[in-house]
This record gives structure tokens, C-alpha cells and sequence, in this order.
């Protein structure tokens, strides 16, 4: 019997918005070839509190209660409430924020997602920060957003030509990864920020503020947020992680947003899966009650730290004079850069983790159509210690020399 062929009943959406993710493509092509990676922004497993985690989760099942559904939509309520107290302590919040402002997510994606959901349409414009996140570029595109991109420099978003596109169309909000992004690794200045919000309010345009990096820092403050900046006019959906200083497969994230339009969100999250786990929000509260948090984001920083000036290093020995040039990052996990004479920075990094077994991302794949920077590439350093960097530079530096000799 012929097997029936769902090509037929798909949507619209499905056929013709869902694209595939370029940086999983050369996560598998890393996989693949055994190869030495500058490509996942994902923590290093053995930063990872695998052990405290087992006891903190195993705690979880004396209650179980747990294991029936959730109360509360907006997640496990004492967890909501630890992050409120956490970011009040650390001057993150407006004074507006209460618990139920605070809705746990599946990672930040999930808030990303919901966050398009509830204020892309079919047309909308959205704009971007250039380069910026690509796994957002495709959520807010699946929901039919034409993404425009807005010029960035190493204080962040640049206003002028900013000022420029909100003139012109209409905006439903401004995506902005304001610490150590992702993938430039750049971190907005305080007073960029302030000026960026007082265009937003010119033109009233909310911001969806995307903050996963935020405490990893490794040269000092990370500046105030844009939630926080912007006060009572509360114009600012902020979206935070555990992803980055706990675990990415605990999938906890957090969204903070006013209630008009909290009460849709919850909707959708309903609409979706009715509740996420209770018992994984206690598991992780648990573990967050037991631990000095504050230690345990300096024991990484320090890590962290490390990993990235041995990059950098490793680049400016190995790279250094081959038209290579790259930003010096001060937090997150990636150093962004460029290389001179190569058109096609895709092909460029197919080739050197075949040829090479080195891993990179083009940077073309963080770009809104008609905006991409062709020879820029993003390397992370999260994974990697001191010799892998040291190695990993030497065989970029060959993939370089041979691909430019074998495309004269
Ligand atoms: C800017 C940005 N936003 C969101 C995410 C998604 O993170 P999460 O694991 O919290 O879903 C990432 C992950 O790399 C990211 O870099």
C-alpha cells in the first residue's frame, strides 16, 4: 500500500516559512568529521553541576503533588519568585515587576517563539540587530515577520539609521541582544542604550530583550538593562536563561512581560503544551536554594575567561597577517571576525571541516535577507580549553591558506 504523503497536507506555514538552521548543519559536520569546534554557543560540559543537579532532582520526588498538572501556567510559583528577588537584588528590575510578570519557559526560544507569536503577523516588520541571533531570525520569520536589519557598531545599535527605518515603517518591536551577543559579542553601552529607548519611545515601539549572556562577564559591570531603563513605561519584554549558567538540556529559561500581554502569552503557552514540568522547576530551585550563585557564576567567569584570551591569543599567533581581523569580546562565548579574500564564507566553512576538521559558523547565516556580511565568521571559545584552541587555530590558519590557493 502506498504510504500517504503529508508534502499534501501541510500548511502554508510549514511549506513555505520553516527554514533550516545553517549552524545545526555545521553541528552535525563537526560531529561527522571528529572535528575541533569554534562552532556551538553552548556551555562546556564539564562546567555543568551533573552531581549537585542528581541530588537537588532526586529531592524533588518527596513530594508528589508535583507530578500532577501544574498549578499555575506561569510556572512553579517559588521559582518565579527567586528569580524576581535574584534580578531585584542585582538592579535588574523596574520596581513594576511581580511574580506573576515572570512566566517559566522552555529556554529562552520558547520565550522568543511566544513572544512572535503573540505580536508578529503575516507582513509585520521586526526589527533586528546586525548580525544578530539566527535561530530568532527564523521563529519570527516562521510567523511570517520581514525581518529588517539596523546597523551595529561595538556600543550597539547605531541610531541614526535606526531613527531612519522607524520614519518609514511601521515596527511591532525592536529584537535586541543587548550583553556579549550573539554572535558579535558585543555589549551596548549604557548611554546607547538610554538613546535607543528614547527613539523607541519617540516612534512607541516595544523591545524584546533577549539577555542569556547576561552574567557572564569577564571584564567587569554589565551594563544596567533595558527593562530596568526603561522604567514604569514598561515597554520592555525581557527573556532570561539558565541555559548559559546551569544547563541548556534543563531547557529553563524565563520571560518577564506587563500583564496585558502576559494574560495572551499564557494563552498561548495553554494552546501549546497546557503547563511545563513542575518537577524540573523544583528540581532546579532546589539546586539554586543550595548553592552560593553568585560563586558558582565567578568559578565560571573564570573558566570562561581563560578559554577566551587563549582564542584570542591562539588567532593573533596563527592568524595574525593573513587579512584576519577580530573583536575582543568581554563576556559570552563568542569572537566574531573577518576574513579578507573569501567570497563565500559557507562553502569556506564546509571545506575546512572536511579538509581541516575545524569547525566554524559563516557569518552570513545572522544577517535579515540583503543585509549579509559575507567574510564574517563567528568562533566560540565556550567548549574549548587552552591546547584545543592552539590546535583549532592552526588548522583554520591551513583551511585559510589552501582554500585561497585552491580558488585562485
Ligand atoms: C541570543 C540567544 N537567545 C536565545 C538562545 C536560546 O537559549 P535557550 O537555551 O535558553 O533556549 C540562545 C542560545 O544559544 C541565544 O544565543
Amino acid at each position: 500500500m502506498a504510504s500517504y504523503n503529508f508534502e499534501r497536507a501541510l500548511s502554508s506555514m510549514a511549506r513555505e516559512r520553516l527554514e533550516i538552521s545553517e549552524i545545526g548543519e555545521m553541528i552535525r559536520l563537526v560531529k561527522h568529521h571528529g572535528a575541533i569546534s569554534f562552532t556551538a554557543g553552548e556551555p562546556s560540559a564539564d562546567l555543568m553541576p551533573a552531581l549537585q543537579l542528581k541530588e537537588a532532582f532526586g529531592d524533588v520526588f518527596d513530594d508528589p503533588s508535583l507530578l500532577g498538572y501544574a498549578g499555575s501556567v506561569l510556572g512553579y510559583p517559588d521559582l518565579r519568585e527567586w528569580i524576581r528577588d535574584w534580578m531585584r537584588d542585582d538592579g535588574l528590575l523596574p520596581d513594576w515587576v511581580v511574580a506573576s510578570d515572570i512566566m517559566i519557559t522552555c529556554g529562552s526560544q520558547e520565550g522568543l517563539s511566544l513572544a512572535g507569536e503573540a505580536l508578529i503577523d503575516p507582513g509585520s516588520y521586526v526589527l533586528v540587530e546586525s548580525p544578530t541571533y539566527m535561530e530568532a531570525l527564523l521563529s519570527f520569520r516562521k510567523q511570517g515577520a520581514v525581518c529588517v536589519g539596523v546597523p551595529t557598531d561595538e556600543h550597539g545599535i547605531v541610531v541614526e539609521p535606526l531613527e531612519t527605518v522607524l520614519k518609514s515603517k511601521n515596527i511591532r518591536f525592536l529584537y535586541s541582544i543587548p550583553n556579549f551577543q550573539n554572535p558579535s559579542g558585543y555589549t551596548a553601552s549604557a548611554e546607547r542604550r538610554i538613546e535607543v529607548l528614547d527613539v523607541l519611545r519617540k516612534y512607541d515601539v516595544p523591545i524584546l530583550e533577549d539577555d542569556p549572556y547576561h552574567h557572564l562577564s569577564y571584564d567587569g559591570e554589565t551594563p544596567p538593562t533595558y527593562i530596568k531603563l526603561s522604567g514604569g513605561d514598561a515597554r520592555v519584554v525581557y527573556l532570561g536563561s539558565f541555559s548559559k549558567i546551569v544547563a541548556p538540556g534543563i531547557r529553563c529559561g524565563w520571560m518577564i512581560a506587563p500583564a496585558s500581554l502576559m494574560t495572551r502569552i499564557s494563552s498561548l503557552r495553554v494552546n501549546a503544551c497546557l503547563d511545563l514540568p513542575s518537577v524540573l522547576q523544583r528540581g532546579l530551585l532546589n539546586y539554586l536554594s543550595r548553592i552560593d550563585v553568585k560563586a558558582h557564576i565567578e568559578g565560571l567567569n573564570s573558566v570562561y575567561r581563560r578559554r577566551r584570551d587563549a582564542l584570542l591569543s591562539a588567532l593573533d599567533r596563527h592568524m595574525g597577517g593573513m587579512g584576519f581581523t577580530h573583536n575582543r569580546p568581554g563576556g559570552g562565548f563568542f569572537v566574531w571576525g573577518n576574513v579578507d579574500g573569501i567570497a563565500d564564507m559557507t562553502d569556506f566553512a564546509r571545506y575546512a571541516v572536511a579538509s581541516e576538521k575545524v569547525g566554524v559558523i559563516p557569518g552570513s547565516v545572522f544577517f535579515a535577507p540583503g543585509a549579509a556580511d559575507q567574510t564574517s565568521i563567528r568562533l566560540s571559545f565556550a567548549k574549548n580549553d587552552e591546547a584545543q584552541s592552539e590546535e583549532g587555530c592552526i588548522r583554520l590558519a591551513r583551511a585559510v591558506k589552501n582554500y585561497r590557493k585552491g580558488s585562485l
